[in-house]
């Protein structure tokens, strides 16, 4: 966390909650009022069903709320979708796109992912383009090439600096309790970085790159301070208002 930019703590529900667990949000409100500045932005994505009411809970926090896809069309006959437009109409300011479930549960390719971080930032979003190796990648020694061409094939050319976020999960680590190493995450994310500067110049250096995968409150401390590390992506420790939050004040 090395280039002078706000670190970013997103918390990704999948496809966990109802409205009981909108008493999360007023829980992780009560601690950061508490607690008072933090050091973080902070980004809740629940289902899409609650992002209005959690909007209007959380109306005078700091935090903010996104969507975990949306289709690459503002409207139209897709049955089931849900549009930027719309997420950003129930007051989202972020969407994550291209999330390794989506791109293996629903063949979702990176040409795709860019066609819907066009329409997200189209509608006033800031996607959260994720990429991550599997591990049979990995011990194949060809990770670092696999996340590169994801990267250059999942973002728009004129996204840069705030507008856009990376999120790194490689596949094995999400959801398994096995996160990735420190020098692995540094290694890789020095590498997207430089991928990114090569893409979009200056404005390469501001995106923020998140880690993703397995992220905890033992672990958030080690993760959060490695360099090009500018945030997490946290998904089953979200769930828990004083998880996340733990996690927020490691930053
Ligand atoms: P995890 O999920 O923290 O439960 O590993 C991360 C993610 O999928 O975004």
């Amino acid at each position: 966390m090395d280039n002078g930019v706000r670190p970013l703590i997103a918390g990704n529900w999948k496809m966990n909650g109802t409205s009981v667990s909108l008493q999360q949000i007023g829980r992780l409100q009560m601690l950061l009022g508490e607690a008072g500045e933090v050091r973080a932005d902070i980004l809740v994505c629940p289902p899409a069903t609650l992002i209005e009411r959690a909007v209007r809970m959380a109306e005078a926090t700091p935090v903010r709320f996104g969507g975990q896809d949306c289709h690459a069309e503002a409207s139209g006959a897709y049955t089931g979708d849900t549009s930027a437009t719309m997420l950003a109409d129930a007051g989202a300011s972020f969407v994550i796109l291209g999330h390794s479930e989506r791109r293996a549960g629903h063949g979702e390719e990176s040409a795709l992912v860019k066609a819907k971080a066009e329409a997200a930032m189209a509608a006033g979003l800031v996607p959260i383009v994720c990429v991550g190796e599997t591990e049979a990648q990995r011990d194949q020694g060809i990770a670092p090439d696999v996340v590169e061409r994801q990267v250059r094939e999942s973002i728009p050319g004129e996204a840069g600096g705030q507008s856009l976020v990376i999120a790194y999960e490689p596949v094995w680590a999400i959801g398994t309790g096995k996160s990735a190493r420190t020098e692995d995450i540094a290694e890789m994310h020095a590498h997207i970085r430089r991928v990114l500067e090569d893409m979009l110049g200056e404005s390469g250096a501001g995106v923020r790159i998140l880690y993703g995968g397995s992220v905890k409150p033992d672990n958030a401390g080690e993760v959060l301070r490695t360099p090009n590390v500018n945030g997490a992506l946290v998904g089953g420790a979200s769930l828990h208002a004083d998880d996340f939050f733990s996690i927020i004040l490691a930053c």
